[in-house]
């Protein structure tokens, strides 16, 4: 394995930041920090794409503008607001989660790790995303996109599908976020691998940290390469 240098990881955390702050999409969860919004959209972001996301966003938050309203609505109203974005057990284990909130956590979402990965429905990756979104905690928030961009750049050639590559990945962003900018770091991360390093053909010439990406070093005629197990 190759031994990512002080430098490259520097030089990745900042030209990404600064990026990110000239290039971010202003994205409807984006005007808000109330951490419900946050944890709403990271849910439908599970499985669905940003552009469809949006208008179902929207029309959640106007119909469920707390988490009262959402634990203590009709289930059928929250599926009604979720036809079309699929995989409904999303939307129940939500609104599960929303009354485990307001029973537990008097109605507003717990600054606290272990409490946001005990909801419903919450896993490793959207507790990473809540914390360091919603509160600005030093949390990865990795995903499939996430372990895609951090392989090309860092030349890993390890199976995404495994655990420990996870780990390895996880351990790696908790160095890479800038003292205080976890939120804009972590949805950098996000923001380059949906705009930039995308699966198939990656914009490499418009890449903000092309420079010292070993993917693109090592093959700098080709696109770098995409993990074997990568969707
Ligand atoms: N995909 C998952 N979370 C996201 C976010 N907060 N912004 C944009 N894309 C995302």
């Amino acid at each position: 394995m190759i031994t990512n240098t002080l430098e490259q990881k520097r030089y990745f955390s900042f030209e990404l930041l600064n990026w990110y702050t000239r290039n971010k999409r202003d994205l409807p969860w984006r005007r808000h920090r109330n951490p419900f919004y946050i944890w709403i959209s990271e849910i439908m972001l599970q499985q669905t794409r940003v552009d469809t996301v949006i208008p179902y966003f929207n029309r959640f938050i106007a119909r469920f503008p707390t988490i009262e309203a959402l634990a203590e609505a009709p289930e059928e109203d929250v599926l009604k607001l979720w036809e079309g974005l699929g995989y409904y057990s999303r939307a129940r284990n939500l609104q599960t989660a929303a009354k485990q909130v307001v029973e537990l956590h008097g109605g507003q979402v717990p600054d606290d790790t272990q409490a946001v990965a005990a909801l419903k429905g919450v896993g490793p990756y959207t507790t990473g995303a809540i914390m360091s979104i919603a509160f600005n905690r030093p949390e990865p928030a990795v995903d499939g996109n996430v372990m895609r961009v951090l392989s090309r750049y860092f030349l890993i050639e390890e199976d995404i599908m495994k655990g420990s590559t996870r780990s390895h990945m996880e351990s790696l962003v908790r160095e890479l976020i800038p003292e205080g900018r976890a939120a804009d770091f972590n949805q950098a991360l996000m923001e380059l691998g949906a705009l930039v390093c995308t699966p198939k053909s990656p914009h490499c010439l418009t890449c903000p940290v092309m420079e010292h990406c070993s993917g693109r070093l090592a093959a700098p005629q080709a696109p770098p390469p995409v993990p074997t197990h990568a969707h």
